[in-house]
């Protein structure tokens, strides 16, 4: 028998109130406990919209035409409480100034904590617990307008987790961060993963740093899933900058030299072992 999904998204079509197309049409998907799916597609092909319609913001603030259905962790997320669902899903903005608002970083951590009504050393276990984890301690006291960019991510992604959410999605997450920052990022991304079980989602464009920890990317397109499968098979299979995703220079250059076999090498040492295994002798 097939596992139960986590999320499962039957037949999914929406269209905003007022708007005259409609955004997502007769989208099917099935995430299982623990996956980490990516998430590609052109800027307005409905990616945020998907992600709306799983943590719960379509259809509850959000108006529209709503059809399908979507489940979160069993439950019906049309017909469940906004309060519910966030326990379920934690989200990150694209901007973590939309999420970052109190005095010191740790009392934006405990903000979520704090609603719940939690015991005051639970909050405390769990704040701490939140920052090891994303590595901000020595971040404790700050003010979010002493934080870089890659630090309020890792604020808002700790604020998130404190929550222990059982899905965690990131809405382009490094969009705001120089390289480096992005590949710290997403490294603690996987490390979360790998730590807690947590179900990750996300919509990123910099396939050179997400390629290679995703388990399954899926491909939209003007709100239709065109493609899924994992990264090396997508990658092999369509030329995905068709689909305003940037390909890795190393994909593009192992395409060229036409060591794809059965292994698409997606980092500088995969593309090294491919090219000494096919050498002549
Ligand atoms: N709140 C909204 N009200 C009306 N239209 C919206 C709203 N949010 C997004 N859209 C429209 O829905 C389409 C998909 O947007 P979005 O899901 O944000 O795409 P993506 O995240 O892939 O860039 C776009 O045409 C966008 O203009
Ligand atoms: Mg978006």
């Amino acid at each position: 028998m097939l596992r139960p999904a986590l999320i499962e998204v039957r037949n999914l079509s929406f269209r905003y109130f007022g708007s005259r197309s409609t955004v997502l049409e007769n989208v099917n998907l099935r995430i299982a406990h623990g996956e980490i799916v990516l998430i590609v597609g052109h800027s307005g092909s409905g990616k945020s919209t998907l992600l709306r319609a799983i943590n719960g913001l379509i259809p509850h603030q959000h108006n529209g035409d709503y059809s399908g259905d979507v489940t979160v962790d069993g439950l019906s997320v049309p017909r469940t409480e906004m309060s519910k669902l966030s326990l379920r899903v934690g989200y990150i903005f694209q901007n973590p100034e939309n999420q970052i608002f109190m005095f010191s970083v740790e009392r934006d951590i405990g903000f979520g904590l704090e609603n719940l009504g939690l015991p005051r050393e639970e909050i405390r276990r769990r704040v701490d617990w939140a920052m090891d984890v994303l590595k901000i301690r020595d971040l404790a006291l700050k003010a979010p307008h002493e934080l870089s960019d890659g630090q309020k991510q890792r604020v808002a992604i700790a604020g998130v987790i404190a929550m222990r959410p059982k899905i965690l999605i990131l809405d382009e997450p490094t969009s705001l961060l120089d390289p480096f920052t992005a590949r710290e990022l997403v490294r603690l991304v996987l490390k979360i993963r790998e730590d807690l079980g947590i179900t990750v989602l996300i919509v990123e464009h910099r396939l050179d740093l997400v390629a290679k920890i995703c388990d399954r990317m899926i491909v939209i397109d003007k709100g239709k899933v065109v493609l899924g499968g994992t990264a090396r098979d997508v990658l092999s299979k369509l030329d995905v900058s068709n689909y305003g995703v940037t390909v890795p220079s190393i994909v593009k250059l192992a395409k060229e030299l036409e060591v794809t076999g059965k292994r698409l090498p997606l980092d500088p040492e995969e593309l090294h072992s491919a090219l000494v295994s096919n050498a002549p002798l």
